[in-house]
């Protein structure tokens, strides 16, 4: 059986349409752990409801200089086939992006390269989108490499954008769009199907 470790720093609806989707057989892998860096991440009771382990890696003054050695060292323990950033809040350094070269995807809630990179996460996101006056929005799940949100890209969803949307609506939709962008990806990913070229995901007949 493949083994996901998923990496969660808040509410975890992401996580849950994975465990949904391995229940209902759509994902044919298991979770073999979930770690979020913060203690109170409802992601941790979702994951411990459903009978997986979840730990918690926070960064605290005492651990600054070691904390993403602690992470790898954690992530490295159950040996993942697949790692799913699914709202983790904080970008893995290059030697974390190295060691799991092209065995780790993240989530975006916008259309990248658009709306994407430092600086813009979570809510942030929604309110540039809305300022841009686009007309269409969206999420990526792609390969995380060491340009942040810019590896090859799996799967595009796209959406309206209306007149009467604010972040926070927007926020709230693509969350519908991003559970199944994500289930599909994750089980691409996991039928290795695919080469990488480039920037470009190339999935084999
Ligand atoms: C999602 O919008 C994802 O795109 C972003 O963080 C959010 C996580 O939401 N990276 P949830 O915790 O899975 O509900």
């Amino acid at each position: 059986m493949k083994k996901i470790l998923v990496l969660a720093s808040g509410n975890g609806t992401n996580l849950q349409a994975v465990i949904d989707a391995i229940d209902s057989g759509s994902i044919k892998a298991e979770i073999c752990e979930v770690i979020s860096d913060r203690e109170d991440a409802y992601a941790l009771i979702r994951a411990r409801n459903h009978g997986i382990e979840g730990r918690a890696i926070v960064r605290t003054e005492e651990n600054r200089e070691g904390y993403f050695d602690a992470l790898l060292k954690e992530m490295s323990l159950k040996d993942p086939d697949l790692i799913v950033l699914a709202g983790f809040m904080k970008i893995l350094p290059d030697f974390i992006i190295n060691e799991f070269r092209n065995r780790i995807i993240n989530i975006h809630p916008s259309l990248l390269p658009c709306f994407g990179g430092k600086g813009l996460y979570g809510m942030k996101v929604h309110r540039a989108v809305i300022d841009s006056g686009a007309r269409v929005t969206g999420c990526t799940v792609h390969f995380a490499s060491n340009d942040v949100d810019g590896g090859p890209i799996i799967e595009q969803r796209t959406m309206d954008i209306f007149d009467t949307d604010t972040a926070e609506s927007l926020a709230e939709r693509i969350h519908q769009i991003e559970h199944p962008a994500l289930v599909t990806s994750i089980s691409l990913v996991l039928e290795d199907n695919y080469r990488i070229e480039g920037k470009r995901v190339i999935f084999k007949k």
